[in-house]
C-alpha cells in the first residue's frame, strides 16, 4: 500500500521509553525549499541510535525536543526538486543517504539537503541499500578519516557482525589490511567470509590472546571492551570508538593516540565510492530481517534483543 501524496506516515516519539511509546502520526508532505528535494522514502534502517533516542539515553535529545521523528538514514527516489539544486538529480532517481537521527527518514516522504545525499548502489535492492548510510559512512570515516588505517596495516573491529561491524571488516580487507575482529562464536563463518582474518569469541576468549601491537583499534562496543584494548595497540597506533567517550591518561600511558569521539558526518563523495564498490560485487550489505513501517516497534524489539548479523531495515509498504 502506497501512502497517498497528500499525507505520509513517520514514526515519532512524544515520550521516552519502551517500544510502546513508537507511533506511526499521519503528517503533511513536506515541499521542498532552496537545495532541498522531496522523496518518496523506500526503505529506512534502524539503528542503535534509534533505541537510545527512545530511551531518552541521548543528551544531544532532551525531553524539551519531544516529540521527535526517527530515522536518520534512507533510501528514496526524487518525487520534487527545489529551487538551487545542481543537476546531478532528475524526478524518479533513486539515491541514498543520511542526515540527523531525528530528520525523520522513518516515513513516506522526506524532505532532505541535496548535498547530504547520491545516488544509490544499482546492483542492489532498496532495503539492502539503506542498510548502507549511517553504518557504512561510521565504518569508512571510522577506519579511515579517523584510525588512518592504510595498506599493510593491521586492525581490531570490536563487534564485527553487526550493523557497522561488518561493512568495516569488508572496508578494511578492501584496503588491504589484515583484519581482527570480536563477535560471537556463531558468527565465526559470518565474518570470516568477509575476510576477517581472525575472528575473536568475545564470550569466552579473550582479544589479548589474539591481538598485539595492532595499528588500529575500531571499539563499536566500549565499556571493558574499550578498557582492554589500550594494550594490544602498538605505541603510536589509534583507538578510534564510536560510542563517545575516551581515555587520554591510559591513551597517553599506553603510547596510543585517540581520535576524538565522533559522529558519522554525511559525505556524498564517501557514499559515491561506497556505491560504486557495492556495484562492482566488492561489498557484501547484510540484512537480517525486514519490517514493515508498521512494525517499527517489532523492529526495535528485535535490534535490542541482539544477534542481528549486518542490519535490520524498515520497507515501506
Ligand atoms: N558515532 C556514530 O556516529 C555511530 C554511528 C553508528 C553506530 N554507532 C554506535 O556504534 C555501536 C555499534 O553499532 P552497530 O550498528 O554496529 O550495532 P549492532 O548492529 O547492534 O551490532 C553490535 C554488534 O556487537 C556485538 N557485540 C555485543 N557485545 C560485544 C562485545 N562485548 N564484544 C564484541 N562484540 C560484541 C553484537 O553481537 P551479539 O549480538 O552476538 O552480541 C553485534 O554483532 C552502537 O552503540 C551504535 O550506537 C555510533
Amino acid at each position: 500500500m502506497t501512502q497517498s501524496r497528500e499525507s505520509s506516515r513517520s514514526v515519532r516519539i512524544r515520550n521516552f521509553g519502551a517500544p510502546a511509546v513508537l507511533s506511526i502520526e499521519n503528517v503533511a508532505v513536506p515541499s521542498p525549499g532552496d537545495g532541498e528535494i522531496l522523496l518518496r522514502v523506500l526503505a529506512a534502517s534502524v539503528n542503535p541510535v534509534d533505541l537510545k533516542l527512545r530511551m531518552g539515553a541521548i543528551p544531544f535529545f532532551p525531553s524539551e525536543g519531544l516529540p521527535y521523528s526517527l530515522g536518520g538514514d534512507f533510501v528514496g527516489v526524487v518525487e520534487e526538486i527545489g529551487t538551487g539544486v545542481d543537476s546531478r538529480f532528475s524526478l524518479g532517481d533513486r539515491v541514498y543517504g543520511l542526515t540527523t537521527p531525528v530528520s525523520g527518514a522513518q516515513s513516506d516522504y522526506l524532505v532532505v539537503d541535496a548535498a547530504q545525499v547520491t545516488h544509490a548502489p544499482k546492483a542492489i535492492d532498496a532495503a539492502r541499500a539503506a542498510a548502507l548510510p549511517v553504518a557504512a559512512i561510521t565504518a569508512w570515516q571510522g577506519l579511515f578519516d579517523h584510525g588512518d588505517l592504510q595498506a599493510g596495516q593491521s586492525v581490531l573491529v570490536h563487534g564485527g557482525a553487526g550493523g557497522v561491524g561488518h561493512l568495516a571488516i569488508q572496508f578494511a580487507k578492501q584496503a588491504g589490511a589484515t583484519v581482527l575482529t570480536t563477535c560471537s562464536a556463531d558468527d565465526f563463518d559470518f565474518v570470516r567470509a568477509l575476510g576477517a582474518d581472525v575472528a575473536i569469541d568475545y564470550k569466552n576468549q579473550r582479544f589479548e590472546d589474539f591481538a598485539e601491537d595492532v595499528d588500529v583499534v575500531l571499539c563499536l562496543i566500549g565499556g571493558d571492551t574499550q578498557d582492554r584494548s589500550w594494550d594490544v595497540i602498538r605505541q603510536g597506533g589509534i583507538f578510534v570508538s564510536t560510542i563517545g567517550g575516551s581515555d587520554p591518561g591510559r591513551a597517553a600511558a599506553a603510547k596510543v593516540r585517540t581520535a576524538p569521539p565522533f559522529m558519522a558526518q554525511p559525505n556524498s563523495g564517501q557514499l559515491d565510492q561506497i556505491a560504486a564498490l557495492v556495484d562492482a560485487g566488492k561489498i557484501n550489505v547484510v540484512v537480517s530481517e525486514t519490517y514493515p513501517l508498521h512494525k517499527i516497534a517489532e523492529a526495535h524489539d528485535r535490534l535490542e534483543k541482539g544477534r542481528v548479523r549486518g542490519k535490520i531495515v524498515l520497507v515501506m509498504e
